[in-house]
């Protein structure tokens, strides 16, 4: 690939040789990177034009970068960029020379450390959490939805538009919500986001200021962690046990903290259930304090067992507690796309935010996804994933029984994408982490999304999107890495 189409060519100067100065600016823009090595130089007729020179001048220009070692010519083909540089220039060296040593690092950067960019090759790898299959059915689905969203999309739809999500799909968003989770909410209510981490993300500023106290789940959702510390934010961690958040616990350690942070359906990573009487008592405790909840629903869609289960949202009313979700996980990842639901009085301030990180969400892929909602292939696809994942998931613990039976003790979740298996003998969950990453599958360690509560050690093994026939090898591979710790 070159860039030489858009490279800005200068028309030569009237003093000075043209021929020279053509020279120049082809060998400027192979140093600058834009005529990549080995790749077709503009035909010299093309260049000419451009350059509104005579062609010879180009010709001879090129006969100069040619007997330089700069450009090679492909008898037929024209000229070319030589492949090998190496003689004419190190293209690696710094073009400017460093002037004494770097800056301090700025007080953001500062904030961020603790923050891990996750490693490229784990997407694909046995057991890493939060991925999904699409099967074939949802797949010509949506190609179907992106034709008719291309042909039928509006070209204003091409523009800006509104930085809460285009009107139609917040409406068919709020509808789903109220059949699905008995969310309490209007479309107006409805923020379109590029996901859960978005939403959070937004929540965290409009919400917080430096040194205000916060309440996290203990263990919890590292990213929401670090977003939250990265705004300065008060940090309580407060544990977590078999319902959920003890917000006894947390009324103990931060009675004024202005918001908490909860996972109600399936507590990240642990997996339990918040109770009802936990739910009670929070939303009594946010009411008495003037405080915020974060209900974060990152896997409302899949449960495959045990009563069905209300947003912590729709006991609320929408009054204390910012809603989230996304479609990240109920349909792929890649999608980037998600929502929050605002409590009435906040949903202004949350536009505007919304609008100053990211301006709007993406309209094309609005317009897919409202066409996959409307002709009913987004419930059908649920549907399916809802009995595929419920599968994986058995085999999962199937070939969790079958090999490791005496090294973890498995929590097979109502709920999720993932399940919890706790070492036994007192095994070290890092290590294993660690040798089942040499074994090329990732087991997620808890013990490091413990922060004060004592840890229970722990592997997170997803499940959602690896298909049931290859969990008997992935837990095979599983079992090398505890037998290579001896
Ligand atoms: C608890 C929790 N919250 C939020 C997210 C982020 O979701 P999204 O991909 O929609 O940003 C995840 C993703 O794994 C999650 O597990």
């Amino acid at each position: 690939m070159s860039w030489a189409e858009i490279y800005p060519w200068q028309a030569p100067r009237p003093e000075g040789p043209v021929i020279r100065q053509v020279y120049d600016q082809v060998r400027d823009a192979i140093h600058a990177g834009a005529l990549k090595p080995g790749g077709r130089l503009p035909s010299s007729r093309d260049l000419a034009r451009r350059l509104g020179v005579a062609r010879a001048s180009v010709v001879a220009a090129y006969d100069l970068l040619l007997a330089e070692g700069y450009a090679e010519g492909r008898p037929g083909s024209g000229t070319y960029v030589c492949g090998d540089l190496s003689g004419v220039l190190d293209l690696k060296a710094p073009r400017i020379a460093p002037d004494g040593p770097p800056p301090p690092p700025p007080a953001g950067v500062l904030a961020l450390d603790g923050v891990a960019l996750p490693p490229p090759e784990e997407g694909g790898r046995m057991f890493s959490n939060g991925r999904t299959l699409m099967d074939a059915r949802a797949l010509d689905a949506w190609a179907a939805s992106t034709r008719r969203a291309l042909k039928t999309l509006d070209p204003v739809h091409f523009g800006y538009s509104d930085p809460r999500g285009e009107p139609r799909l917040r409406a068919a968003i709020a509808d789903y919500l109220r059949a699905a989770r008995g969310v309490v909410c209007e479309p107006d209510q409805v923020i379109v986001t590029s996901g859960a981490q978005h939403a959070v993300d937004i929540a965290v500023r409009v919400l917080l200021r430096p040194g205000d106290p916060v309440w996290m789940e203990d263990p919890g959702y590292a990213p929401t962690w670090h977003a939250l510390q990265a705004a300065g934010a008060e940090m309580h961690p407060v544990p977590v046990d078999r319902a959920g958040l003890d917000v006894a616990a947390g009324v103990a350690a931060a009675p004024q903290a202005r918001l908490a942070f909860v996972t109600p359906s399936h507590q990240y990573p642990l997996g339990v259930t918040l109770s009802m009487g936990r739910r009670l008592e929070l939303l009594a405790w946010a009411r008495a304090a003037g405080a915020w909840i974060v209900e974060d629903d990152y896997s409302s869609e899949f449960r495959y067992s045990g009563p069905p289960l209300a947003s912590l949202q729709s006991l609320d009313g929408g009054e204390r507690v910012i809603y989230v979700g996304t479609l990240n996980k109920a349909l792929f990842p890649g999608i980037r796309l998600g929502y929050m639901v605002a409590p009435q009085s906040l949903s202004a301030a949350l536009a505007k935010a919304r609008q100053l990180s990211d301006r709007q969400p993406p309209t094309l892929t609005q317009a897919v996804v409202l066409d996959f909602f409307e002709s009913g292939q987004f419930a059908a696809h649920i549907r399916r994933r809802r009995l595929a994942y419920r599968a994986q998931r058995d085999a999962l613990v199937e070939a969790l029984r079958a090999k490791l039976a005496d090294l973890v003790e498995i929590d097979v979740p109502d709920q999720g994408m993932h399940l919890m298996a706790f070492l036994k003998n007192g095994l070290d969950d890092v290590a294993v982490h660690a040798a089942a990453a040499a074994r090329g599958v990732t087991a997620r360690a808890t013990s490091p999304l413990y922060r004060k509560a004592p840890p229970r050690p722990g592997l997170m093994l997803g499940f959602t999107g690896f298909p049931a026939r290859s969990m008997a090898a992935g837990v095979a591979r599983l079992a090398e890495a505890f037998a290579d710790l001896g």
